[in-house]
């Protein structure tokens, strides 16, 4: 099934962070298939995993210095294809992050530009004798980087680079370069991976007189690379990292003469998610909605709650990235360039309430949705670690020493110091843990044809503090979608389920009439709503159907 990706739920993997086989002290592929049965009890049908290659991880592993090899610290080229091969044996697709932006300034092409003007590699790299072009183009880690231009002393010129000074951007002007990353893509294909998330896409080319992002060039390359990943390994999936604005995101889904991308993350709705729960107020995600633009058929939206990043505030306006830094982030070691450092369960500040109403939310918008290693037990964050590394610490199994993690006297990052009370094997045996309401919540969405592939309207409420909407299966939809008939062989066409949030810490009465009665799938236990005027209590989150 070629378009799999729209009923599946994806799982983000740090394998440096997952489990250490051999007490060196850095997670790796041996200990990651150890845990490959924990991914898959959550109800997760795709790993994506970070880079895993070779690379001095100045920037976790998005600075390659070899794509062809995985960083020994995680293991061999043999154990890589020994967890594909175990994920497989489990029904678990794989894909890997492909960096085709940059290098790491210690990869071989680089070593050979710089130290030769004359080298074939000096122009796979962007160079500048004075480094004063392409002065509109925006600074993305901005505590660090002053410009996008860095000297080197032993190229004798500037080159160019979107992140840090240590990941030189690669020359997209040079056929070669495409031809390099597609050989890459080749290799790991043939391995077996499903698909590739593909990092910083936006950034590929650089023309005066631009921002240097989304440029018709960039879009050239990605349609080539469609066209070759098309005709040589059909069925790939390719997932695109493009943190833009919902009009520019669009046309990486290309055209159905030209396409680009199954997948894009929507980066625009996440904080927005955030904002409506501390705001009490549903008008950020209509806003956003209503900004969104349809897709081309096939194609399908990611949505997440956070990731190994810092949690973007880059596609919200000004004021409201100060204040959400002022409502999420109150002390400045909690920021990062234009986002907030912090995991999902303490910005919530543990409140589980906040968090169901945050996942039922997240997990019924259309798209297909992507877990955060170490948030499905509610893990949280080190703001004393520099940069993203408080987001990326060890994944926190049981109460045994290094929360089970590794047995190293000296962890690549020290483990949280409340796993004693935060672990996998503690939350298993509790019905209410983060563990066992995520695959509730997992399993009652996948459940749902309506919820996986489903239109979306928005239901109108009366109050802006209950936010309602209607995912449902159109007659065109059910015919279309052959995988939509349920494995009973029943017909799904007029399937639906409302979706309720009251986003207030009060009880919210809304206009909703419901009769006849309505289940919520989410408190099965509970009497069927009946009747014109609700009352919902405080952050209450109903997927109903009709009884
Ligand atoms: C986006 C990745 O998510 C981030 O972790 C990385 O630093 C940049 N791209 C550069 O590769």
């Amino acid at each position: 099934m070629e378009d799999w990706y729209h009923d599946a739920v994806f799982y983000e993997l740090y394998i440096r962070a997952y489990q250490d086989s051999n007490g060196d002290g850095q997670g790796d592929f041996r200990g990651a298939i150890a845990r490959l049965d924990h991914i898959k009890s959550l109800g997760v049908n795709c790993i994506w995993i970070m880079p895993h290659y070779a690379s001095p991880l100045l920037d976790g592993g998005y600075d390659i210095s070899d794509y062809r090899d995985v960083h020994p610290d995680f293991g061999t080229l043999a154990d890589f294809k020994a967890f594909l091969d175990a994920a497989h044996a489990r029904g678990l697709r794989v894909i890997t992050d492909m960096v085709m932006n940059h290098t790491s300034d210690q990869h071989p092409w680089f070593q050979a530009a710089r130290q030769d003007k004359n080298s074939p590699y000096r122009d796979y790299y962007v160079w500048s004798d004075t480094g004063t072009e392409y002065a509109e183009t925006r600074i993305i880690f901005l505590d660090v980087e002053k410009s996008n231009w860095t000297y080197d002393e032993v190229a004798g010129q500037y080159f160019w680079h979107r992140f840090y000074s240590s990941q030189p951007d690669l020359n997209y002007d040079n056929p070669k370069v495409h031809e390099e990353m597609f050989d890459i893509m080749r290799f790991w294909l043939d391995m077996g991976i499903d698909g590739f998330r593909v990092d910083a896409i936006p950034y590929l080319y650089e023309r005066e007189g631009t921002n240097c992002e989304n440029l018709p060039e960039t879009h050239d390359f990605l349609q080539k690379m469609r066209r070759m990943v098309d005709s040589e390994y059909p069925g790939t999936l390719l997932i695109a990292e493009a943190n833009q604005w919902p009009e520019d995101l669009l046309p990486y889904f290309g055209t159905p003469e030209n396409p680009e991308f199954q997948v894009c993350f929507h980066f625009p709705i996440m904080p927005r998610l955030y904002q409506a729960l501390r705001a009490q107020d549903k008008t950020p995600i209509v806003e956003i909605w209503a900004q969104t633009p349809a897709i081309p058929s096939g194609t399908q939206w990611m949505t997440f709650l956070r990731n190994h990043d810092e949690l973007t505030l880059e596609m919200v306006t000004p004021e409201v990235r100060q204040w959400m830094w002022e409502q999420y982030a109150p002390e400045p070691r909690m920021r990062l360039n234009l986002g907030i450092r912090r995991r999902l369960a303490p910005l919530l500040d543990f409140n589980g309430e906040k968090w169901f109403l945050l996942h039922a939310l997240f997990l019924s918008l259309p798209g297909t949705p992507i877990v955060y290693y170490g948030d499905e037990i509610g893990m949280a964050d080190n703001i004393w670690l520099p940069d993203r590394h408080g987001c990326r610490t060890p994944m926190q199994w049981d109460a045994s020493k290094n929360a089970g993690f590794s047995d190293a006297n000296e962890t690549y990052l020290p483990v949280n110091d409340d796993y004693h009370q935060r672990n996998v094997a503690v939350q298993e045996d509790d019905p209410n843990s983060y563990l066992n309401r995520l695959r509730f919540l997992l399993q009652t969405r996948q459940s749902q044809p309506a919820l996986r592939r489903g239109d979306f309207e928005f239901v109108e409420t009366g109050n802006g503090a209950v936010l309602a909407f209607r995912r449902f299966v159109s007659d065109q939809l059910a015919v279309s979608g052959e995988q939509l008939a349920m494995s009973d062989g029943h017909s799904v066409r007029g399937q639906w389920v409302l979706c309720v949030f009251n986003l207030s810490d009060v009880v919210q009465q809304v206009g909703l009439a419901v009769a006849g009665g309505y289940q919520d799938l989410l408190h099965p236990d509970s009497l069927p709503l009946v009747g014109d005027m609700l009352n919902v209590p405080p952050h209450a989150a109903w997927w109903l159907v009709k009884t």
